[in-house]
């Protein structure tokens, strides 16, 4: 490649060199630090996951049970940003709620100090704490209610199902939902990551870095993709109509949500393991119809597409663990992805402070390149950018940000 080169979507350029996680999309391989996500879901929990990627290591239980302390200890938020929510219009949507609510901690906590480890390690422990307690008290006050108040009594995952749903959860229900937690917990350099990149790189604070990923993530190609499963289910309506609208899609070249990665071309590891979830679920608490045309939909889109290396997506059957808990559509993003986003992108970000300078990137005058579509002229699409053999992952690292 020479320096004028186009490339778009900076596609298959390595923008870091991070031990942080691992992709093998041929083989449906995803890693955290070194360990198979299948062993994390089966044997780890969101919390454990977060300290494995965040330092490198899993805890010792001293180490873990201090974490949580920690954790449990900054739940709360200030009654001014409960207050700002308020004045949220309830039409708004979640994922724009989140990002400003995101933006806003920056303002309460002080900022430019990123020299110092101890005011980011307080800034991810407080996102991590704060993300759940803002996410549940938009829904709650967007219906004209006082959000619930955090639980001390309860773990992370059991606490953010209980401000969600109001009720003290069911064990079995809180453990799904913390596996689903635990497997949006990272995921090497999408779209958000990228974003938070090169957020970080101008040295601005966690919140601006969070805030700024949560606005990438909102798009319907990227976080948004499982709300729009749940719709494209409904508009199904019967198993009898999956095939025709499959062959529709097909034909007229429209994207069937919830199939196709940038990076997994075979099932998306995640995938099968909140299929098992879902199962495990409506096992306890009936089949939910949607499923059986979720079933069926897999399998015709595979035999369509399987071909092309479109298969499900994480995205695919996470809707309908949701859906099952209790949690309205809208919810389904910011609820997977925001306790995961102070652990994966300002991490992600500490990449960018030792590789990039994000403000010197080159553009090409636009009569000299051919159109591309839409979405792909304003997305970052770096998804390829990092490749490191799993050896490199289990060094355990310091904090290094
Ligand atoms: N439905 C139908 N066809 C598809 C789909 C799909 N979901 N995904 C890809 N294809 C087809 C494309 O039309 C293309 O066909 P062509 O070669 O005949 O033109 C071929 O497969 C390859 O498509 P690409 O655009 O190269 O696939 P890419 O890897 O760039 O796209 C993306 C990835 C954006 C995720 C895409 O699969 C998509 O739009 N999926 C639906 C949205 C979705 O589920 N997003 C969530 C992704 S997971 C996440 O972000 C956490």
């Amino acid at each position: 490649m020479t320096v004028c080169d186009y490339v778009p979507g900076l596609e298959n350029i390595p923008a870091a060199q991070s031990g942080i996680s691992y992709v093998d999309g041929k083989q449906g391989i995803l890693e955290y630090r070194g360990i198979r996500i299948e062993e994390l879901a089966a044997k780890s929990n969101f919390v454990e996951s977060a300290y494995l990627l965040i330092w490198g290591k899993l805890p010792t239980q001293n180490e873990l049970e201090a974490f949580e302390t920690e954790i449990r200890y900054h739940r709360r938020i200030k009654y001014r940003i409960r207050d700002m929510m308020k004045c949220f219009p309830e039409t708004g949507h979640p994922m724009d709620a989140l990002q400003t609510s995101a933006a806003a901690l920056g303002l309460f906590y002080a900022r430019r100090a990123l020299a110092d480890p101890q005011y980011i390690r307080e800034a991810v422990v407080r996102l991590l704490a704060k993300i759940p307690t803002m996410v549940a008290a938009f829904k709650v006050m967007r219906k004209g209610n006082d959000p619930i108040q955090p639980n001390d009594n309860l773990d992370y995952t059991a606490n953010f199902l209980y401000m969600l749903t109001e009720q003290i959860p069911d064990p079995i229900e809180a453990h799904i939902f913390d596996v689903c937690l635990t497997l949006h917990a990272e995921h090497t350099i999408n779209a958000s990551t990228f974003s938070a990149m090169v957020t970080s790189s101008t040295m601005t604070d966690p919140y601006a870095v969070v805030a700024s990923a949560v606005g990438t993530l909102a798009g319907p190609l990227h976080g948004g993709a499982n709300e729009e499963v749940i719709q494209m289910l409904e508009e199904i309506g019967s198993i009898d109509n999956v095939r025709a609208y499959v062959e529709a899609c097909v034909v007229n070249k429209k994207r069937i949500m919830g199939f196709g990665h940038r990076v997994y071309k075979v099932k998306d590891p995640r995938a099968t393991i909140l299929q098992e979830l879902v199962e495990k679920l409506f096992a306890k608490e009936g089949v939910d119809y949607f499923y059986e045309i979720a079933v069926e939909l897999e399998k015709v889109v595979e035999e369509k597409l399987a071909h092309k290396g479109v298969y499900a997506n994480v995205d695919f059957y996470s809707g309908l663990v949701y859906r099952k808990l209790g949690i309205p559509t809208d919810l389904f993003t910011p609820i997977l992805r925001s306790p995961a986003s102070p652990v994966g992108w300002p991490i992600g970000a500490s990449r960018s402070r030792k590789i990039a300078s994000f403000d010197r990137h080159r553009s090409i005058a636009a009569s000299t390149i051919s159109p591309i579509s839409p979405w792909q002229s304003g997305s970052v699409r770096v998804v390829l950018a990092w490749r490191s053999p799993p050896s490199a992952s289990a060094t355990p690292l310091s904090i290094d940000w």
